[in-house]
């Protein structure tokens, strides 16, 4: 398919003679003022704009500063009237690509369009594949390039879609709730409610009723009728985080929602069905917690049809640099600081240490560091002591 081409001039003649030169090799469409120029930019998605830099009205720079607002990738070049450098000078830092002055020599306008052309696929080109290395090292907002974290990648993709419950495992800090939000953001519910829910947290007489709901007057406190979580996941994915903390009795009635896609509210009589994907996680070994008796075998093999365990930070090294850089330009992004980087030193200090707390540990050692950097490159000496003692021996 032919490539096409925008030129926007004022003159007749000159517009005539350009479309001339071009056509046998670009479709060329052309635009007499500003106003229709711009028109038929938006409307016929030109490969490449000719535009005139004087023209009565709406001037050309005008133009191109219009057209660089909406869309920075598509190559302008000028044509000037005048030899005046500086107006092209102008041009370019504006975002031209180049600038041809009339008189035009047939020759170097089919080269200087031909070549900006085929620069521009190269950059694309090079954006693309950019992209693709980019996100070998990244899903979703999860960054890691060691072979764990590739498979996690590969499974979420794998069993996103399903409605299967999953469970989570692995250290706290490991990036449990993250890994949470990419299955439900890579599934199809994702623009349904992704609801999380931190068993732990809540005292055993309130998470019953945060999970179901309950009636008006079913107990002391419940003065008005209220929606539990499982209602407003509904149709969404719901994640229950610390599973390993919820009580016997929840358990009990956790597994029959599982089992039976209904449930009841507290004080309620009628069964509320419910379409709700759950997402369980902790950092606890819940073999253990069966073995000893404290989590039910039953609601164990219900939650854990499909697994995903998060290996700590200490054992995917090669994710701790890339790991870094990330809360680093985060940092940098979020606060407009002007771009930092760590030393070959500090970068080592990070690889070496143990990382107990595990991802999130780093993202908190880097903070510091930032701030105790104050804007030069991170040295060993913005780390934490913890850090810089032997942590070889830990
Ligand atoms: N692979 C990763 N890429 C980017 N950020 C990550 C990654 N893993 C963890 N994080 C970040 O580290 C922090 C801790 O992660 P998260 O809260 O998901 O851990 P967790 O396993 O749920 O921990 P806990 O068991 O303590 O609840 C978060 O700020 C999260 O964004
Ligand atoms: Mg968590």
């Amino acid at each position: 398919m032919k490539k096409r081409v925008l030129l926007i001039d004022d003159e007749p003649r000159v517009r005539a003679s350009l479309k001339m030169v071009l056509e046998p090799t670009y479709d060329v469409i052309t635009a007499a003022d500003a106003q229709e120029g711009l028109d038929l930019f938006r409307r016929e998605s030109p490969n490449l704009v000719l535009l005139d830099v004087i023209m009565p009205g709406t001037d050309g720079l005008t133009v191109l500063q219009a057209m660089r607002a909406e869309d920075r990738s598509i190559p302008v070049i000028m044509l000037t009237g005048t030899k005046s450098v500086k107006t092209a000078v102008d041009a370019m830092k504006l975002g031209a690509s180049d600038y041809l002055s009339k008189p035009f020599d047939v020759e170097e306008l089919r080269i200087v369009v031909a070549r900006t052309l085929e620069s521009h696929d190269l950059e694309r080109e090079v954006r693309y594949l950019r992209a693709q290395v980019v996100n070998r090292y990244a899903f979703h907002n999860l960054i890691g390039k060691s072979p764990a974290m590739q498979e996690i990648y590969a499974k979420i993709e794998q069993v996103a879609d399903s409605r299967t419950t999953v469970l989570i495992t692995g250290e706290s800090g490991t990036g449990k709730e993250l890994v949470a939000r990419a299955l439900h953001y890579n599934s199809s519910r994702r623009d349904r409610p992704f609801i999380a829910l931190n068993c732990a947290a809540l005292p055993e007489t309130l998470i019953e009723s945060e999970l179901f709901g309950h009636e008006k007057g079913s107990f002391t406190d419940a003065t008005a009728r209220r929606v539990g979580q499982f209602e407003l996941a509904n149709s969404g994915s719901l994640f229950l985080d610390e599973i390993g903390d919820l009580s016997p009795v929840t358990q009990a009635k956790l597994l029959r929602v599982l089992q039976e896609r209904e449930f009841t509210r507290i004080g309620g009589v009628q069964p509320i069905k419910v379409d709700v994907r759950i997402i369980a996680a902790t950092n606890k070994n819940l073999d253990d917690l069966v073995r000893r008796g404290t989590f039910r075998e039953d609601l164990y093999y219900r939650i854990n049809v499909i697994s995903l365990y998060l290996p700590p930070l200490r054992e995917r090294g090669e994710d701790i640099p890339l790991l870094a850089k990330h809360f680093l330009d985060k940092r940098i992004e979020e606060e407009k600081r002007p771009p930092q980087e760590f030393s070959k030193e500090a970068i080592e200090l990070l690889s070496r240490y143990p990382w107990p707390g595990n991802v999130r540990e780093l993202e908190n050692v880097v903070e510091q560091a930032l701030l105790w950097s104050q804007g030069a490159t991170i040295l060993p000496e913005h780390l934490p002591t913890s850090l810089r003692s032997d942590s070889r021996s830990s």
